[in-house]
């Protein structure tokens, strides 16, 4: 019957997925003599049994394609929503995987994959996965493949902000993405030379950021970049959020489930009153300044197109070092950045973990130091 592995792609897609799916196929097949199949739209192509087979020219011409041509979708395996119901679908997902008789799986995702292929390892499967998304929020890995892309694309976005804040001498809030981590905020607002820059690892005093922005105006900078990450919170709007976060995990503590059930409904009241906290943001730098203020959301223009050269070669490179993982039935684990190279991570070291930005990180550090603003007084 011959070596047979299968690969699938969850989650947000993110630039390189191609690169690492070429990377598997080709490396399986030349270096080890494995076949390769793809599972289509994540977790639910397992599910369901839809398969592509990842060869010849299937593989030619994705190397340069963003999105993945295998189709991403956010499904969980224990929780898939099928017809009208939620259900535990992993059986049927086990059956599949013995269907083809796979040698292993390999997940291609970022936090929310990790955890659901580490799921499906506990039950059996051999899983290798390789950490990618736009956020850099992956846990136990330098770095993965996507974020150069996208830090990119929001560094020249914030570029082009510029020249339109100056002649109308304007503030412009740009929010960037990076779920609950600032790295790409962070980063792009660092290569753009942001006036002011936002990130949720540091709670905002917006009337910090106003003064920053009213200290520019005497020195004749009447206009201002304010880079937000989406994340971001106000000191204020962290404490609640800190206070409804102990809530939550209180009542499970007491599995009270109608208590569980409150805190739940009152977090993603929260979350969803956090969608309008940039344009809040702007109101309120408004007022406080005199100044006009616009916003720009970059959303998932940072996550589409061509991946950059650095990505095509770190998804190439972590592609190959899991067929090698495989080969070496080094299952359950991450192929991690580790400097210069690879290592593989337990994935029992992975989930449940955030790489949030370091208050001590350098990048902070080099921001402050050329004269950005990070809204906080600590800082
Ligand atoms: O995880 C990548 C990411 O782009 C985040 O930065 C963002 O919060 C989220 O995905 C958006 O998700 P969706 O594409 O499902 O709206």
């Amino acid at each position: 019957m011959g070596r047979c592995i299968g690969v699938l792609t969850a989650g947000g897609d993110s630039p390189g997925l191609n690169a690492a799916i070429r990377a598997i196929g080709n490396s399986g097949l030349r270096a080890y003599g494995m076949r390769v199949i793809g599972f289509r739209d994540g977790f639910r192509g397992l599910m369901e049994n839809r398969t592509v087979p990842l060869e010849g020219d299937i593989l030619s011409g994705i190397l340069t394609l963003g999105g993945t041509i295998l189709g991403t979708s956010r499904d969980k395996p224990h929780k898939m929503p099928v017809g009208d119901k939620v259900q535990d679908m992993t059986g049927v997902m086990m059956h599949n995987y013995r269907r083809h008789n796979l040698e292993a799986l390999v997940c291609i995702g970022g936090g929310g994959t990790q955890k659901n292929a580490y799921r499906l390892s506990q039950l059996g499967m051999n899983i290798v996965t390789l950490p990618k998304t736009i956020d850099n929020d992956v846990a136990m890995t330098d770095i993965t493949f996507g974020f150069d892309t996208a830090l990119s694309i929001a560094t020249d976005a914030i570029d082009r902000l510029h020249s339109t804040a100056h002649s109308h001498h304007r503030i412009i809030v740009v929010e960037i993405m990076g779920h609950n981590t600032g790295w790409l905020g962070l980063g792009a607002g660092l290569a753009s030379g942001a006036d002011v820059i936002l990130i949720p690892e540091i709670p905002y005093d917006v009337n910090k950021v106003a003064e920053a922005i009213r200290r520019r105006r005497h020195r004749g900078k009447n206009f201002s970049i304010v880079a937000i990450s989406e994340g971001a919170l106000s000191m204020q709007d962290a404490a609640v959020l800190e206070k409804l976060k102990i809530e939550k995990a209180a009542a499970k503590d007491e599995k009270d489930a109608k208590r569980i059930k409150k805190a739940e409904a009152t977090l993603a009241a929260f979350k969803l009153k956090q969608d309008t906290n940039t344009l809040q943001l702007s109101r309120e730098l408004e007022a406080l300044t005199g100044l006009e203020s616009r916003v720009t959301i970059l959303g998932h223009l940072q996550r589409g197109g061509t991946p950059s050269a650095a990505d095509r070669i770190l998804a190439t490179r972590l592609g190959t070092a899991c067929t090698e993982a495989i080969h070496d039935q080094q299952f359950g684990t991450m192929v991690a950045v580790k400097g210069e190279g690879t290592t593989l991570v337990p994935l029992a070291n992975v989930v449940g973990k955030l790489k949030a930005v370091p208050l001590d990180h350098p990048w902070l550090r080099a921001a402050l130091e050329t004269g950005a603003c990070l809204g906080n007084a600590k800082f």
